[in-house]
Formats: C-alpha cells, structure tokens, sequence
C-alpha cells in the first residue's frame, strides 16, 4: 500500500479543544492509506515580510514539515465568523517569500467544529478563498460543518453517535482519495524541498 503522509493543522491552541479531539479523532477513524500528524502552529512568531530573507527558525522548520507532506488537513474553530490568528499566521507564514509558498499542489480538506449552530460555516468558508489564492486543491464533497454540543465527546474525547463516526470516516476516506488524485504536484514540491 501507498501511503501518504498528511499534516493535520487544528486552529485551536486550547487544551480542551474540540478541534483538537475532532482531529485525534478523525486519525483512529482515517484508513490505513493515510498517514496523520498535528503540526502545531502555536510556536510561530507572527508573520512580518521584513523577516523574509532572515526568517526565524520556527519559520523554517514550520514549512520544511509542510514541504515534506502529500496533504493538509485543516479543521478549524470558527472566531467571528472567521478563521483563528493561529492558522491565518500559519498560513500567512507557508505562503511566503511570494513564489515560495509551501501550500502550492498541496491536496487539502477542511473541516470546521464549532458548538454553534452553523458548525463553523463561516470560517470553513473563509479558509477555503485562501486556499484558492494558494492554489490548494480542496475537497468539494462530503462538506463537514460539525456541531459539536453538550455530549458530542466522550469523557475519552471518543465521539458518541454512530452516524457521525460514520459519516467521518466516510470523509477521510474521500479525502484520501482527493490525495492520491491530486498528488503529483504535491510530490514535485516535496522532491524539491
Ligand atoms: C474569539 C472567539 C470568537 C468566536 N466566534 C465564534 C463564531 O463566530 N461562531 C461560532 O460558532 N463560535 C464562535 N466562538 C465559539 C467557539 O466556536 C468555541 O469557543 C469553540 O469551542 C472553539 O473551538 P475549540 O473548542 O476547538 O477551541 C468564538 C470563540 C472565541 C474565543
């Protein structure tokens, strides 16, 4: 089997995210085809274009990882009906020096968790004018905007419905489609780096 080795970027630096359970959960749920790790974005000095012929460390280190994948996984929080600062910072950070962008080929998917009623529409979609600009190609279906309310999450951060676990791994199951269809660019840019 081909594996393909997928950054997962949650938008939430808060130790009882939901975001966060959403994406531990997502990876037990992922088939075996893919291969899922959070890359953390908290360490990551904001984004400032002065720095780009000196960037810092954590700036290097931080595209080199997303260079080295064949996908990106983005579940985000919804803040005022838009995407957190961490992620934007993050991927302001990928995009540059201009012409150097990380993100470029990088089949992606996105999906939103919020406790609202929406399920972070808003952001699910602001992210996604982003990715157009970065020429990300992402998953058109299933869309997943989750409500996660009172009980969604297990005391073991397991979620509880069936149906949702089903339709879950449904999702990662096309989106490891969407990856392998999408890939060669991704490899290109890997090979380069
Ligand atoms: C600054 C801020 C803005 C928020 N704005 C929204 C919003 O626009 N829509 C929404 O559904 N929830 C909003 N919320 C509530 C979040 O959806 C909720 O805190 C959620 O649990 C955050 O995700 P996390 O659990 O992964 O940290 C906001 C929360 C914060 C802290």
């Amino acid at each position: 089997m081909t594996y393909k080795k997928i950054a997962v970027l949650v938008g939430s630096l808060r130790k009882e995210s939901l975001n966060r359970k959403m994406a531990n959960a997502l990876i037990s749920l992922a088939p075996e085809s893919l291969d899922l790790e959070i890359i953390e974005m908290g360490q990551l000095p904001l984004y400032n274009q002065d720095l780009d012929d000196h960037p810092p460390q954590a700036w290097v280190d931080f595209k080199n990882r997303i260079q080295g994948v064949d996908g990106v996984l983005f579940i985000t929080p919804e803040y005022n009906r838009s995407v957190p600062g961490v992620l934007k910072n993050a991927i302001d950070v990928g995009s540059r020096p201009y012409g150097e962008s990380a993100w470029e080929g990088k089949p992606g998917a996105v999906l939103s968790v919020s406790p609202g009623a929406v399920g972070g529409f808003g952001a699910n979609h602001h992210l996604r004018q982003s990715l157009v600009f970065l020429d990300v190609p992402c998953m058109q279906q299933p869309e997943a905007y989750i409500r996660a309310a009172e009980g969604f999450f297990n005391a073991q951060g397991e979620i509880t419905k069936d149906s949702t676990r089903e339709f879950l791994k449904k999702f990662m199951m096309s989106f490891s489609n969407w990856v392998v269809k999408h890939a060669s660019k991704a490899a290109q840019q890997s090979e380069a780096a």
